[in-house]
């Protein structure tokens, strides 16, 4: 296997910046970029084995009035002697000059658009290796500004981004693509009321500029992969959570989001017993507004938060655990193409439950794997053991076809067999080397099989057992899956079956139950139910009250399959508020199959709503309200 590296040393000097303490001392500048042909990146434009970026530096300036960011971005290529052309990705940026590092104008030219994945940029850079970019973004899919309304103060704009997968090269012009790995630091003003965030170390006070605007300096010394890039702006504070986590929120929100969050410092300290030391120095993370269209982003240094995992009781902290996994699995190492997403995200589901173990217990780890398991089993049952889609490793763009249930729980469940079989300590030294061997790289499927084979299979008897490549590269589920423990829902699901056959409901034991529990209790009841019987359900288990936003997303989606008017203000209400695509969609989605009656609803409420939206969030339910994209 052969590595591009850089011949030169390059210095990342932050000149005049005393940069804080960052973690990892051992992270190399620069990161290789892998040319074997399962790493080959289909969804970028760059040709990174020719010339690739290292290093990028933004200066931008924030302004809320046009929904524009406008600035500079200075870039640093690695490319050998006589390489004179360098193609970045651009999606819809304006451009207004592109210079190198005496200021003189360099030739460039955007070429033809490709849905979804925007055009070449393509810069004749001649002996240049530093390259300056002038240039606006207007309306970026990446990022969603918010109106005042939006936010729960209510008095003032708010801002975030959302690189992955592909978003990002509609505000930064760089090469991105998940194996490009490169170091970055940005200046970013905006006006006073604001405080600026982003996903690198900040590099002290903001800088108070004469015009009613502040700069804020950041910078990330290690290479990560471009998507990781992400920037949230709005009126926020902080608060302290153990010695190297914190978090920021709206000032409404700081205290329940702090108290739900208090159990971060003792997930941080159960990863690093697992899997090695924690390498990025700071884990902060920001509850946003809730028309984040995610549960969480796992953007180093500070994970990104949808505020509707505040569930005041600590339930849905598994959201924590798996942002925070990634730091591992997905932040130091990377699927170098997004087709091999599940070594981001299972891995990182096989972590996250790990972590929930350590801190919260065997049981309710237990719990959360037999949900993740239910989802395997109705997905398949859905779309067929056969669906080419179904194998961890995939063609495509890892794209949403199949939701969550392959690249994270088959993923996960990929690693909890081979632990099952070759017994824990085993199974942790493979993993603690693997993140060790891998730190700041990208990786595919066949290096993670390769790696298995040569670092953790014992014997040809054990392969066999282990149908390694049966899991990774073919469709359905083989048959060694280790399953969960049958009695981990032993009880709901009775309680469950009582509902289905005499509409008998324990209301003290829904109680006592946890989340998870409830969860299975709720998608396990008959899909259709009467009025009558939808009223019962709710007034036993005063489910429209709930503040768990879980229950509440279940709740309503089966109110709604059976058109179950009474919930219908609620339902609506839910929609304007929350923007996370997990739960907007299949609201929808489930509206629309109830015939004229769902239909006329969901049109109704997503003229309101749609423009509330991210744009991740109004792709998905364009498709839905319009299945043939007229
Ligand atoms: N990295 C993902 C979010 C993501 C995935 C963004 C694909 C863009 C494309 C994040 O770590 C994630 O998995 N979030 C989940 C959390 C859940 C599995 C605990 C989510 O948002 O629901
Ligand atoms: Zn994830």
């Amino acid at each position: 296997m052969r590595f591009l590296f850089a011949a030169l040393s390059v210095s990342l000097a932050l000149a005049g910046c005393n940069v804080p303490e960052s973690g990892d001392p051992g992270a190399p500048k620069v990161a290789p970029v892998l040319d074997r042909p399962d790493a080959i990146d289909t969804q970028t434009f760059a040709k990174p084995l020719e010339a690739r970026v290292n290093h990028v530096d933004l200066d931008l300036d924030l302004d809320f009035e046009t929904k524009t960011v406008s600035g500079t971005a200075m870039i640093d290529i690695i490319a050998d002697k006589g390489v004179d052309t360098v193609i970045l990705d651009d999606d819809g940026l304006e451009i207004e000059s592109v210079t190198d590092a005496e200021g003189k104008p360099l030739e460039y030219e955007v070429g033809e658009a490709v849905e979804g994945k925007g055009a070449p940029l393509s810069i004749t850079m001649g002996d240049a290796r530093e390259i300056t970019i002038a240039y606006s973004a207007s309306d970026a899919d990446a990022l969603q500004w918010l109106s005042p309304e939006q936010t729960a103060g209510g008095d003032h704009p708010y801002l975030f981004s959302q690189g992955q997968a592909t978003l990002n090269r509609t505000w930064i012009p760089t090469q991105d693509s998940p194996g490009i790995r490169q170091t970055w630091s940005a200046r970013i003003s905006a006006p006073e009321e604001l405080t600026v965030v982003m996903s690198g170390l900040s590099q002290g006070d903001p800088e108070q500029l004469d015009d009613g605007r502040r700069a804020f300096t950041f910078a990330m010394d290690k290479p990560v992969a471009p998507y990781l890039i992400a920037l949230a702006a709005g009126d926020i504070v902080f608060e302290e959570l153990g010695p190297r986590s914190g978090v920021w929120s709206e000032p409404e929100m700081i205290e329940a989001a702090a108290k739900e969050l208090e159990d971060t410092e003792a997930m941080i300290e159960a990863a690093e017993e697992l899997y090695g030391p924690y390498r990025w120095g700071r884990y902060d993370m920001i509850v946003l507004p809730p028309a984040f269209p995610y549960g969480g982003m796992e953007n180093p240094v500070m994970t990104f938060l949808t505020p509707t995992f505040i569930a005041g009781d600590k339930s849905l902290t598994g959201l924590i655990a798996h942002e925070l996994a990634h730091s591992w699995s997905g932040n130091l190492v990377t699927n170098a193409v997004w087709g091999d997403g599940w070594l981001n995200e299972g891995v990182t589901s096989y972590f996250e439950n790990r972590i929930i173990e350590q801190v919260y217990g065997k049981e309710r780890a237990e719990q959360e794997a037999a949900l993740s398991y239910a989802n395997i089993v109705k997905t398949l049952a859905d779309v067929g053991m056969d669906a080419p889609g179904t194998a961890l490793h995939t063609k495509s763009d890892g794209g949403e076809l199949i939701g969550s249930a392959i690249a994270y729980d088959k993923g996960a469940y990929f690693l909890r067999t081979i632990e099952h079989e070759v017994g824990r300590d085993r199974f942790d030294a493979w993993l603690t080397q693997w993140f060790d061997n891998h730190a700041f790289q990208p990786a595919t499927s066949q290096m993670i099989l390769d790696d298995m084979m040569e670092n953790l299979v014992e014997s040809p008897e054990e392969a066999e057992k282990l149908k390694l490549r049966e899991w990774i590269f073919e469709p359905g589920l083989p048959d060694n899956v280790y399953k969960p423990d049958p009695k981990a829902f032993a009880e709901v699901d009775a309680a469950a079956a009582a509902f289905a056959n005499d509409r008998k409901l324990d209301d003290k034991a829904w109680e006592s139950w946890t989340s998870a529990e409830r969860q299975r209790f709720l998608a396990n009841l008959p899909r259709t139910l009467e009025n009558a019987e939808l009223a019962g359900l709710d007034e036993a288990l005063r489910l429209s009250a709930s503040t768990n936003n879980e229950e509440l997303f279940l709740w309503l989606d089966l109110a709604m399959a059976n058109r179950y008017e009474a919930a219908v203000p609620q339902t609506e209400q839910f929609l304007s508020r929350v923007g996370r695509a997990k739960f907007v969609r299949p609201l929808f989605t489930t509206l629309m199959d109830q015939g004229a009656w769902g239909q006329a609803i969901a049109r109704r409420v997503y003229a309101k709503t749609r423009s509330s939206y991210h744009s991740v969030t109004q792709g998905g339910v364009d498709k839905v309200l319009n299945p043939a994209g007229a």
